[in-house]
């Protein structure tokens, strides 16, 4: 296995510490979620947790996690989630996120809103000094509005580019909605960012999670590290 599988995998099971049986977890996206969910199902096989119920975040999570034999539960089932556990593109040093490369940044955010502890998990190279050195912003936007929301994005400094399928096709979000990545660069202020982002008629969401996560587990050569909230 290549080393950020492994790493990824690491933090994914370490994670798992922070479970506790008879809880209602938020079930990320992505690969890191996928060895989550993977650890979480041996753990329920074996006895270590039991009556765990989860909430997917993602139609692929949903797939798997049904493979698995994992409990899952909708939101109007289980309103509120006692943890939720997902991967990220970028962490800062405050915890401010960027996610959404995988797709599922909406469900994302309504599930890690709707959790009392929102862990986020991942390899040590997720982490970033400030959030847009690497990933572009993910933005979901309804189909009509690409224009609009395209147009009024590049004014505020970045060269939106509406996601692809594997086919050529646009990526169609699992609540049907396309997605416009956003490389905006280093971000110098995430919040006004935000906020101007959400002003936008068409824009259902974007990949800025803010004083959402409550701590990391990022995983790398030198092991596992919990990182808490820097203010
Ligand atoms: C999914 O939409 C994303 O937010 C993922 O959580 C993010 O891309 C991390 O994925 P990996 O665990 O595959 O790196």
């Amino acid at each position: 296995m290549e080393d950020l599988e492994i790493y990824k995998q690491m933090a994914a099971q370490r994670c798992l510490d922070y479970v506790e049986s008879g809880m209602a977890l938020g079930l990320g996206t992505g690969a890191t979620a996928g060895w989550m969910l993977r650890e979480l199902a041996a753990r329920l096989a074996d006895g270590r947790l039991r009556q765990i119920v989860g909430v997917p975040t993602s139609e692929r999570t949903a797939l798997l996690a049904r493979e698995l034999g994992i409990t899952l539960v909708t939101l109007e089932q289980q309103p509120r989630l006692d943890l939720a556990l997902d991967g990220a593109d970028e962490v800062d040093p405050q915890l401010r996120l960027i996610k959404g490369l995988g797709g599922a940044l909406l469900r994302e955010k309504i599930v890690a809103a709707s959790a009392d502890r929102f862990l986020v998990m991942g390899s040590a190279i997720k982490r970033v000094a400030r959030l847009g050195e690497r990933s572009p912003l993910p933005v979901e936007v309804v189909a009509f509005g690409i224009p609009l929301c395209a147009r009024r994005l590049a004014a505020l400094g970045c060269e939106p580019v509406l996601r692809r399928d594997s086919t050529g096709a646009p990526f169609i979000t699992d609540e049907g909605h396309v997605i416009l990545d956003c490389r905006f660069g280093v971000i110098d202020d995430p919040e006004a960012l935000a906020a101007a982002i959400h002003a936008i008629p068409g824009v259902v969401e974007h990949g800025l999670f803010i004083g959402m996560a409550s701590l990391a587990v990022l995983a790398g050569a030198g092991g596992v590290s919990i990182v808490c909230a820097s203010v």
